[in-house]
């Protein structure tokens, strides 16, 4: 069956679980005052070291956990036990237990996300002589990296992941969906999004692509010898933090390509604001509301008025991404528009190769074999943890994707991430195993699309492996290099940052 299934929601009777599946495991409706009654769940430690021990059932029995109870009698499909594990909301009539089957536990569970999950269908589900109306709902939200590896391996090439949204994992569907060969999705690409909407025409895309990849080139061609060095040598202490570090490091590399030397003093100010807060791993969670609002309104007037004084006097060659924004557009296009355009390359520049270049040196340094050449190690982060981990794109016409019938109004997300830990591909797919690049075939791997593919692929996909390979050879090189991990948790957003963790270099003589 290509579909996966859901986690699920359990509920006995007519009504819906008012409060929301995200914040009980079960609740129990009273009859006329339709009251819910959360019964309080274990912990989360305590139900992840029962599922872990096999004894949730008994476990769940003896502390009384109704919720709990209920669910493990539903997992074994064991009629008896769901009405013993209903008897533990002692003396109350009811006519609804609903019980939340989402929150299961995983390593990458963040306990702070308890989001809301989505609803998507609803299936009549019999235990014993008992017909439940069993809800489907999908955990993608709350925990996605846990739902994914849950979904896939039961499913295959297609997880749902919302009400209307796919994830697609198998390695050809995903190709043929971002070649668009069939022209079935609209054409775009996640970088070309806006908050308008898709910025277009396809020729000033394609415009800003050839530009900016030439003066990314010709901007690391023309750095002297030693120079690198140099920086990561400066920049780098004894000891350093991670992720954050790496977005820091590419940011300040690259920054003559984000900004000439001759912008103003204020336009880098607003850039170092925009790193520290939006880009870095978490950064916008931990801003308050109005501080986010704030930086937005004051990024897109500034950046909107730097980019009008371009377009007035426009700069051939373009000396800056700023520039190449700036000559694409039409006169009329609208300059907040192209603000959120140039926010695009600021985030691949200080966001994608800073995260893929602390990536590539959290799994070198936490795995024992270190000396595999630079740019396998490099591979190997991109294929097991590609930092753009969803592609989305809108079909634009009905048709079917392994078997599954796509809607308009569906949206259909390539994921990297489920597609290059395919079995079926890659052997180990799970594991960290660097010396897979001596093999030719693996550059070759149909399975690898951390650039994504076709038409929208990566303008700077080998510029930045290269550069993200060397600054990881130059660290290598700085001294006695450790790591040392805080959590083995990935920031799962909108890319996908390494744990936290320290790097630390004892420089010799
Ligand atoms: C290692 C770091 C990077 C990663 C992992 C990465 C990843 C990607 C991916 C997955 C896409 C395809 C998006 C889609 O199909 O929806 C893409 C497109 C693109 N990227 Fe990168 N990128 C990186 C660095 C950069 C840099 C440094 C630049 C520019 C200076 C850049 C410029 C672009 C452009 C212009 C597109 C083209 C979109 C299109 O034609 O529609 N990227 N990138």
């Amino acid at each position: 069956m290509p579909v996966a299934a859901f986690g699920r929601h359990v509920s006995i009777g007519r009504k819906k679980n008012p409060t929301g599946c995200g914040q009980v495991r079960a609740c129990l409706i009273l009859p006329r005052r339709a009251t819910a009654i959360a019964a309080r769940p274990a912990g989360f430690a305590e139900r992840y070291a029962w599922r872990r021990a096999g004894a949730s059932c008994d476990a769940a029995y003896r502390r009384e956990s109704a919720g709990y109870a209920i669910e493990c009698a539903v997992d074994s499909g064991d009629s008896a036990r769901l009405d013993t594990a209903l008897t533990l909301f002692r003396g109350r009539t009811y006519t609804q237990i609903a019980i939340c089957r989402c929150r299961i536990a995983s390593p990458y569970a963040d306990q702070k996300h308890q989001k809301r999950v989505t609803r998507i269908n609803t299936r009549d589900f019999r235990i014993g002589g008992r017909v439940l109306k069993e809800e489907v709902w999908s955990g993608f939200e709350q925990d996605p990296l846990g739902f994914l590896d849950r979904e896939l391996s039961g499913a295959g090439d297609i997880v749902r992941t919302g009400r209307n949204e796919y994830c697609v994992g198998n390695p050809a569907e995903a190709r043929t969906v971002l070649s668009n060969a069939n022209g079935s999705y609209a054409e775009h690409s996640d970088f070309f999004h806006t908050r308008y909407g898709y910025f277009e025409p396809r020729s000033a895309q394609l415009d800003m692509r050839r530009e900016a990849r030439g003066l990314l080139r010709e901007y690391l061609k023309s750095r002297p010898p030693g120079e690198l060095r140099e920086f990561l040598r400066r920049e780098l202490g004894a000891s350093s933090r991670w992720p954050d570090t790496g977005n820091r490091l590419t940011y300040r590399y690259l920054f003559p390509l984000l900004l000439s030397p001759d912008r103003p003093q204020g336009l880098r100010a607003l850039l170092d604001q925009i790193v520290e807060r939006s880009v870095l791993a978490g950064a916008r969670a931990r801003q308050p509301r109005w501080r986010r609002m704030w930086l937005q309104f004051n990024t897109t007037w500034r950046l909107s008025q730097a980019i009008g004084e371009r377009q007035t006097q426009p700069r051939t060659p373009p000396a800056d991404l700023l520039d190449v924004v700036a000559n694409a557009a039409e006169p009329d296009r609208r300059q907040d528009e192209l603000s959120e355009v140039y926010l695009s390359f600021l985030f691949a520049v200080a966001g994608s190769v800073g995260f893929v270049l602390a990536w590539s040196l959290y799994l070198w340094g936490t795995h024992a074999r270190r000396d595999a050449p630079a740019e396998w190690i490099v591979h190997e982060a991109l294929r097991l943890w590609p930092v753009a981990w969803q592609l989305g794109r809108r079909p634009v016409q009905a048709h079917d994707l392994s078997g599954v019938r796509m809607e308009t109004s569906d949206e259909v997300v390539v994921c990297p991430y489920l597609v290059q830990r395919n079995a079926a591909h890659w052997q180990a797919p799970a594991e960290f195993r660097p010396e897979r690049w001596a093999d030719e075939d693996a550059w070759r791997n149909p399975a690898f699309i951390p650039f994504g593919h076709g038409p929208h692929r990566c303008v700077a996909a080998d510029l930045a492996t290269q550069l993200v390979a060397d600054m990881l050879q130059v660290i290598r090189e700085l001294g006695e290099v450790g790591v040392t991990a805080h959590d083995h948790r990935p920031t799962v957003a909108a890319a996908m940052a390494p744990p936290p963790f320290t790097l630390t270099i004892a420089t010799t003589g």
